[in-house]
């Protein structure tokens, strides 16, 4: 019998590998190293992923790494900006991941593409940066939010967005922009206290930089205020 070795992932992308669908054809979308389309392969969640990336030199390390992990036969590579190169239909795509950039170039690589709006097609999101631009952008451009789940990486809190395509515009309220539509509804976030803190701070520091610039600083106060309800409805002290 074959014996199973997997890449480890840490807490970030295993959270991102947990919301494909177990039997899915994912499609890693700038897999640089491609521990995920590796461990889902490898792991028996998925019988077959597609790993793509922009720049020839993650996607040759990627594909020396399924190799070293004998899982090469079962990852398609691609090398492609976004999903434009490639054609994800004709591969069985099922759940997309666009991982580890920035929320805009995140929004960019989905805009560029109408596959993504395929009924049923899963989108896993993980910005680093720019998270309330990309929130914003999902639903305005009709992308139902289907959860929005908190991990840590390092000593820094990230989020992680699965969704699908609905074609219905949503429109937040700058709270919901800045912190999500609904959070605190996922019980097991166990990061949700550090991230409200970490939150607070930063609203503080913007907020005091305005005030001692002599701009308006309602929106702050207004983001604060909202933060502070949401931490004492969880039983937080974010002080
Ligand atoms: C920081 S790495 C993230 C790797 C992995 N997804 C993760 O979450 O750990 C970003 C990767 O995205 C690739 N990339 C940047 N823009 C891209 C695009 N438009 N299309 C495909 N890949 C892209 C880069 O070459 C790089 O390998």
């Amino acid at each position: 019998m074959k014996k199973i070795r997997l890449p480890v992932l840490d807490e970030r992308m295993l959270l991102i590998a947990s919301q494909v669908r177990e039997g899915g054809i994912p499609a890693d979308v700038g897999t640089d190293h491609g521990y995920v389309p590796i461990y889902l392969v490898e792991s028996g969640l998925c019988p077959r992923a597609v790993a793509t990336d922009i720049n020839s030199k993650p996607l040759d390390i990627a594909r020396t790494n399924a190799k070293s992990y004998g899982a090469d036969d079962k990852i398609t590579f691609c090398l492609s900006d976004g999903l434009r190169e490639f054609d994800p239909a004709a591969l069985g795509v099922t759940d997309v991941i666009v991982a580890g950039m920035g929320g805009e170039l995140i929004a960019s690589i989905i805009g560029a593409t109408d596959f993504v709006k395929t009924p049923g097609v899963r989108l896993i999101l993980q910005p680093m940066s720019s998270v309330p631009e990309l929130r914003g952008y999902l639903y305005e451009m009709g992308y139902d939010v289907k959860r929005e789940k908190l991990c840590r990486a390092g000593d820094k809190i990230y989020t992680c967005f699965t969704a699908e395509y609905d074609g219905v515009s949503r429109t937040l309220t700058d709270a919901e922009l800045c912190l999500g539509r609904d959070i605190g509804s996922e019980e097991s976030d166990e990061y949700l206290n550090e991230f409200l803190v970490r939150t607070a701070t930063k609203l503080r520091v913007r907020l005091e930089g305005r005030r001692r610039g002599g701009l308006p600083t309602e929106r702050e106060e207004a983001l604060l205020s909202e933060v502070s309800a949401i931490a004492k409805a969880r039983g937080f002290d974010i002080k």
